[in-house]
């Protein structure tokens, strides 16, 4: 790539049991093999501080205030977002294996489950610090400002195929009910981000592809289609980019 130009920055998403490690795997596979430099990112980054106070609390092991956890998951992408930036600066990919979107879907969820109510949405009527569940704003405000995916490949299942692929384990959240809940908050967030990319300026960026940056990818069929699909939308981005890496929600 030109050294004017930067690494993409390529998320993935979905559902446990959505194939998201395994298709980032291929995709490294694939980027690495025809001599592209990738980088692979996992969040949570459970190796960090932050990181195994998260690991404690999804096996169990520690119990926190669904606030405080949430807030620990965004930590866990501050602390890393330096990183992420340094990294598509030196002209390479960095793929990453969920972000800032599961952070909202599974704490928005959680909440809507715990109080059994509909799911919080954006609205003028969401003010912070009044509303004493996780709305969806109060749970997508400490994502703001951090360094914004170039591409986020959804992987779109339906909870029942997610869980026919050997059940779900062990771990906080792997229980249908939940699932159910997550996917509907990213459908949502599907629908911001593509009513976003409309209401944008996109003439400047054209000339790296003009994909939107949220693509949902049938992830009910086998694992060579699902990589052929995710591959269609990364190809046009690993000549690397010429825009600056953007911010979330800004
Ligand atoms: P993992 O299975 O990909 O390691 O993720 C662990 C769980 O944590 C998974 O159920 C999704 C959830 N999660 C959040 O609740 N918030 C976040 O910000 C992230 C990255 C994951
Ligand atoms: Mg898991």
């Amino acid at each position: 790539m030109s050294t004017s130009r930067r690494g993409a920055f390529i998320v993935i998403e979905g559902l446990d049991r959505s194939g998201k490690s395994t298709q980032a795997d291929v995709m490294l596979d694939r980027l690495n093999a025809s001599g592209i430099s990738a980088k692979l990112m996992k969040f949570p980054d459970r190796t960090t501080a932050i990181g195994q106070m998260i690991n404690a609390y999804l096996q169990s092991k520690a119990d926190l205030d669904d606030h405080v956890i949430h807030l620990l998951f965004a930590a866990n992408r501050w602390e890393l977002a330096s990183t992420i930036t340094q990294t598509l600066e030196s002209g390479t990919h960095v793929l990453c294996d969920r972000y800032s979107f599961s952070g909202i879907a599974f704490s928005a969820s959680k909440s809507a489950l715990k109080h059994k109510e509909a799911i919080p949405t954006p609205s003028s009527s969401d003010i912070p610090y009044t509303n004493p569940n996780l709305s969806y704003i109060w749970c997508r405000d400490p994502e703001r400002g951090l360094p914004a995916p170039d591409l986020t490949l959804f992987l779109d299942i339906s909870p029942e195929a997610a869980s026919a692929r050997g059940g779900y384990g062990e771990e906080r959240y792997e229980k249908a009910e939940m699932q159910a809940r997550v996917r509907e908050v990213f459908g949502q967030i599907g629908n911001e981000m593509l009513s976003h990319n409309q209401n944008e300026d996109r003439s400047e960026p054209t000339k790296d592809g003009a994909q939107p940056r949220w693509v949902v990818i049938d992830a009910g069929n086998d694992k060579t289609t699902v990589s052929k699909d995710m591959w269609a939308h990364v190809e046009p981005l690993i000549a690397g980019v010429d825009s600056p890496i953007g911010r979330l929600w800004y």
